[in-house]
This record gives C-alpha cells, sequence and structure tokens, in this order.
C-alpha cells in the first residue's frame, strides 16, 4: 500500500477507493485537517462521503476514520470549515474551541433520501478535531434553487459575522451572513461566466504594497474576481480571470484559520481527471500552493507557488549553471526516481523554443508565440528581462507547471511510460543557454504510512 505503480508519492490520495473535492480545509492547533469527497465503497463517484486525513506540514497525510456518512438528508456534497474561536454557535463544551463543517446534504440522491432537496448542514468537533457529530437541527439553509450546493463560509472580523458563498445553479451564485452559523440572510448574487460549483473567497494582502488588501473570489475552475468586500456585497474590480491553465485542476479551495504568525493562503484542488490503471485508488489532490496578490502592468493576479514545506522530502540536490544548450536534448545525468523539484532560468537566446523534458513528457517554452506549453495545454508567457523560470513538481501521475513566480500555473495530470524518469533540457532553433538548473531528487511521504 502507497508503494503502487501509480500511486502518488508527495500528493494526496485516498487508501482506497475514489475521491474528488477537499472538503473543510482547516488548521487547528497544530494540526491541518483534509475532509475529501470520497465513495468508500467504488473506484467511481457515488455515496457521497467525507473522508478525512490530517498533517502537521501538509506532505505527510494520515487517513483517519470518515467523518460524514450519508443520512436521510442525502449524500454529503461539499463544503468547508471554520474554527469558532467565539464559540458563537454555542457548540463549545470543554477547553477546545469548536471546529464546524458546513457542508451540503444532497436529498434525493440516494434511497434514503428520496424527496428530500439540497440543504446546507453543521457538524462539529468539540475535542480539537478528534471525533465529529452532526448538528441535530439540521439543515441551517433551505433549498433555495435545486441543486444549490459546496457552502464555503469564512469569518468577517469587522462586522462579526459569518459570510457563506454558495453555488446557486447555472454560473450563479450567492453571498450569505450569519451570526451564529445557524440563521443565514442572504445578501446579493453573483455571476461568474462560464464557471460552476465549489466557490471560494478570502483576502489577501497586496505584495509589496503595505497596507492595500484585496478580496479574491475563486470558482471550482480556478476561475477568479478581485475585489472589494464591504462586509455585505462583493464587488469585482476586474473582469474573470483564468487561475491555472493546466488540464486537471478543479474545485479549488482553500485553508482557513492558518495562524496570523504564518500568514500563508495555502490552495489544495482535485485534479480532476487523472489516471491510475489498476490501482485500488481513484484520483488525487494537487500539491498545496500558496497564494499571492501580484500587482502587474496588466492589473492584480493570483501567483501560485508550491508551499515550502516541500523542502522536507529533499533528498539529493543536482545543480547546473550556465549550461549552453544548441538545437536537440541534453540528457542530465544524476536526478532519478522519478519524483523531482525543478528549478530552471533559461535564457532564449536564438532559439525558437526551449524546455524541459521530465519523465517523457516536454515543457515547452516558445520564444515567438510567447507561450508554455505541456500535456496538451498553452499558457500566454511572456519572459522577463530575457529570462523564463520554470518551476516543475513531478510526480508518478502529475506534472505541475509554475512560470515566472507563479504568474503562470498548470496543474496537470499524466500516465508515465514505462522506467522514464529521465530529465532533459533542450532547445530548438537556435542557442539558448540555462542559467541555472537545480533538480531536487524527492522523497515519499508514504515512508512509515
Ligand atoms: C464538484 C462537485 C460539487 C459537489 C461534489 C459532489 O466536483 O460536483 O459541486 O458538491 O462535487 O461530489
Amino acid at each position: 500500500m502507497y508503494r503502487e505503480k501509480y500511486r502518488p508519492q508527495f500528493h494526496f490520495s485516498a487508501r482506497q477507493n475514489w475521491l474528488n473535492d477537499p472538503n473543510g480545509l482547516v488548521y487547528y492547533n497544530g494540526t491541518y485537517h483534509l475532509f475529501f469527497q470520497h465513495n468508500p465503497s467504488g473506484l467511481q463517484w457515488g455515496n457521497m462521503t467525507w473522508g478525512h486525513a490530517t498533517s502537521r506540514d501538509l506532505i505527510r497525510w494520515r487517513q483517519g476514520e470518515h467523518v460524514l456518512l450519508p443520512d436521510r438528508l442525502g449524500t454529503m456534497f461539499s463544503g468547508s470549515a471554520v474554527v469558532d474561536w467565539e464559540n458563537t454557535g454555542g457548540f463549545q463544551t470543554g477547553p477546545e474551541k469548536p471546529i464546524v463543517l458546513i457542508y451540503t446534504a444532497a436529498g434525493g440522491t440516494s434511497p434514503e433520501s428520496e424527496g428530500q432537496p439540497f440543504t446546507q448542514c453543521l457538524a462539529f468537533s468539540v475535542d480539537g478535531g478528534e471525533t465529529w457529530q452532526k448538528y441535530a437541527e439540521n439543515p441551517v439553509l433551505g433549498c433555495i434553487r435545486p441543486g444549490n450546493r459546496d457552502p464555503k463560509v469564512i469569518w468577517h472580523a469587522p462586522t462579526r459575522r459569518w459570510i457563506m458563498t454558495l453555488y446557486l445553479d447555472g454560473n450563479e451564485f450567492a453571498f450569505f451572513s450569519s451570526p451564529d452559523l445557524k440563521t443565514w440572510t442572504h445578501l446579493h448574487d453573483l455571476t461568474a461566466p462560464e464557471s460552476i460549483e465549489c466557490p471560494d473567497f478570502f483576502e489577501l494582502p497586496v505584495e509589496d504594497e503595505p497596507g492595500a488588501r484585496k478580496w479574491v473570489w475563486v470558482a471550482s475552475n480556478a476561475r477568479y474576481y478581485v475585489g472589494e468586500f464591504d462586509g455585505t456585497r462583493f464587488t469585482p474590480e476586474q473582469e474573470l480571470l483564468t487561475g491555472d491553465w493546466g488540464r486537471n485542476i478543479y474545485a479549488c479551495q482553500t485553508y482557513s484559520d492558518i495562524p496570523r504568525l504564518d500568514g500563508r493562503r495555502i490552495q489544495l484542488t482535485w485534479m480532476n481527471g487523472g489516471e491510475y490503471p489498476g490501482m485500488p485508488f481513484n484520483q488525487q489532490m494537487s500539491f498545496p500552493c500558496e497564494l499571492r496578490l501580484v500587482r502587474t502592468p496588466q492589473g492584480l493576479r493570483l501567483a501560485r507557488r508550491p508551499i515550502r514545506e516541500i523542502e522536507n522530502l529533499y533528498a539529493r540536490e543536482h545543480l547546473w549553471e550556465d549550461l549552453a544548450l544548441s538545437p536537440g536534448e541534453l540528457e542530465l545525468q544524476g536526478p532519478r526516481g522519478g519524483l523531482y523539484d525543478i528549478q530552471a532560468q533559461f535564457e532564449a537566446g536564438s532559439a525558437r523554443s526551449v524546455g524541459i523534458i521530465a519523465c517523457g513528457e516536454p515543457i515547452t517554452y516558445d520564444a515567438q508565440a510567447h507561450t508554455l506549453t505541456c500535456l496538451g495545454c498553452t499558457a500566454p508567457l511572456e519572459a522577463s528581462n530575457g529570462q523564463v523560470n520554470l518551476r516543475i513538481l513531478v510526480d508518478r501521475t502529475s506534472l505541475e507547471v509554475y512560470a515566472n513566480g507563479g504568474l503562470v500555473s498548470m496543474t496537470s495530470c499524466f500516465l508515465p511510460q514505462e522506467g522514464a524518469d529521465q530529465i532533459s533540457a533542450f532547445a530548438a532553433g537556435g542557442e539558448a543557454t540555462l542559467k541555472t538548473l537545480r533538480i531536487f531528487d524527492l522523497l515519499s511521504a508514504w515512508a512509515g504510512a
């Protein structure tokens, strides 16, 4: 177990069976909780249940008991989690602050819930996340539109109340507020073209602009708005933007309650659509990323970068400097094992294109078209000061590419060819230079699982 051929070695996958959206991402007292949409009894989607895993570094996970099982209100669809520091919901019984899950009961998706609508419900832990129970007076928010789902709840300190963003139907979402997580008031609706399901909502500082902050609203497909939120209304100030160009990013969610001293906004997503032939599990999560809000000439943009805890898995380091690339491929001697953190800085020079081939898959910067291509997806990418930076995380079945500090990212799955664990650099149509190339062989996060 955890050593299977196509088992991701530093990405979360369920011990067995189907997984989709990350749910209830919350940090409490040294532990990151990861709940996930799970079919406990099959390799395909169904019987939606909240699986549960915990970690101290977001890398090494321990899967525990399933936490939310289907009931007469429905199967357990996606949702979020918060620590109720001020015990606004009144669930606290001892010294631990209540951790509250806000989820969708998908009525009518099981024989037991026939005839029930989709509603929003609560569950909580009063022992720091060891055990969980559903709120006896569920649901807390009735059905507004038939498929409404995926509540994301945050604490809004200035107005001292909870804010929920919820998927309604079509491309429509809504905002609600609550003093206690139990009673909800509709605030307003929001449309996000071509986007459905699993909204996220949070505030971020604008990098390098002391005191400047903006609100970010993200849809399941990673598209996002940046704007203002006055406690009642979210007003986008830019068009809806693409948050990731890869082929397997979905149901993006960020952690709640990461301590202020740390201050990071950490995002995890389902890598929707990966293939795992013959495996006892199906689907995986993305590698956790830190989100930053960066001012660019085009406006404010989200940048994604892998969390620094990946260093916990660094084994051997390989370094090249000022490596001249003539047209063709150059296989790099040293890196072994097929699990890598690759950090490359190119100067395209006279080359038409340059890039890296990782485990048989090219990641190509086209210096004429100003694009980055990997696994059939293409993103616009400009060199900055004549240079292109690529960071590539390679796991058994995934390639995550972050270019120019994460302003362009691609989250994609692949099925490796037998034995293809080499890394090459290449140039085409002219000469290029690899200013620096640093590759870390990575350890498996499951060692000792
Ligand atoms: C997104 C989604 C959610 C829903 C869940 C069901 O992938 O369809 O909208 O809550 O998955 O598993």
